[in-house]
């Protein structure tokens, strides 16, 4: 009978060796250690003997069955990992990695609702390069080679005559070089500039233009259209003014304040950009008859939109791709 335990075991082992996959260890498991397999059975037949042989099988077989056991877990165990490792075996309970759903810049968000206000006010949308030629930027805009107020504007040149844009006031004299008035345009884009950069400044950011032309446009249409704007943007009751201001290229000129809460809920007047009717001067420049027709401008800087509108206190964090920072809106 002894004898007959040693050869289960010694078969188990044996058997368990050429086991080389997980439906060769559910029979090898079925035979051996099932309800009915040799394992079990070897232990049933213990209770059938005399008395005095029972201890030494009993032991016998417990020692059999655990080796048996211990054996068929440690197989099942490198089975599983080497198939985990080749990914034959999917466990579809696990949770998922989540998936990480996009989204579109503040600024581009911020970008998209402007123009969605501006196209119900009956504007189209106009770009220009951000490469730009020298009379684009500068001289068609009245602002000739020793005009004064190019300096804070003067900057990265490509070659003597094109740089990088540093307002998207060239996208007016793109728009009214290859169309004729009515002209109601807003253009947004990228511009660049010496600034040094700070809390609220930056050597490149985005702006808006807007470019009126037709006959009898004034000022009121300016003003009116602003209004209308900032109510829609940061809501009705947004106070605003304008500030008398200088532009080469408008004439006259503004620009543009918002009076908004800051930290500790103090108010206070917030520049948003410039304005101010088309000067004779740039019409001339680009063909159009400056008896007939007038117009107004404005530039505005969008990432000043955004930081007012979300309360943003630093237009870096536009710029530096935290997630942290981009996620909130
Ligand atoms: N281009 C001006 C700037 O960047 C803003 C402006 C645009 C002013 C249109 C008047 C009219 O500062």
């Amino acid at each position: 009978m002894l004898e007959q335990f040693e050869k289960t075991g010694e078969d188990a082992l044996a058997d368990l060796k050429k086991v080389t996959d997980l439906s060769a260890l559910e029979e090898f498991r079925i035979k051996y250690l099932g309800r009915k397999g040799r394992i079990t059975q070897m232990l049933s037949q213990i209770g059938k003997l005399p008395r005095e042989q029972k201890p030494q099988a009993g032991q016998l077989a417990n020692k059999i069955k655990n080796e048996v056991t211990g054996a068929f877990e440690q197989r099942k165990n490198t089975l599983l990992q080497s198939q985990q490792q080749t990914g034959e075996l999917i466990d579809v309970t696990l949770p998922g990695k989540p998936v990480n759903i996009g989204k579109t810049h503040v600024i581009t968000q911020t970008l998209s609702e402007l123009l969605e206000i501006f196209g119900r006010m009956g504007f189209a949308v106009a770009y220009g390069p951000e490469v730009e030629s020298e009379w684009h930027n500068f001289g068609a805009l009245n602002m000739g080679p020793e005009h004064p107020s190019r300096d804070p504007f003067d900057c990265f040149y490509i070659d003597d005559n094109v740089l990088l844009r540093s307002h998207t006031s060239p996208v007016q004299i793109r728009v009214m070089e290859s169309s004729k008035p009515p002209i109601r345009i807003v253009a947004p884009g990228r511009v660049y500039r010496p600034d040094t950069v700070d809390a609220t400044h930056m050597y490149m950011f985005h702006q808006l233009e807007a470019l009126v032309v037709d006959e009898g446009v004034s000022m009121v249409d300016m003003k009116t259209t602003i209004e209308q704007f900032i109510h829609t943007f940061f809501g009705p009751e947004t106070k605003w003014r304008f500030r008398p201001s200088f532009f080469p290229f408008t004439e006259p000129s503004a620009e543009v304040d918002l009076l908004l809460k800051g930290k500790k809920g103090k108010e206070s007047w917030v520049e948003m950009g410039g304005c101010g009717m088309v000067d004779p001067n740039v019409f001339d420049a680009v063909g159009i008859d400056s008896e007939k027709y007038t117009g107004w401008a404005f530039g505005f800087g969008i990432e000043r939109l955004a930081m007012r509108k979300y309360g943003i206190t630093d237009i870096r964090l536009f710029f530096e791709n935290d997630l942290r920072f981009l996620d909130q809106f």
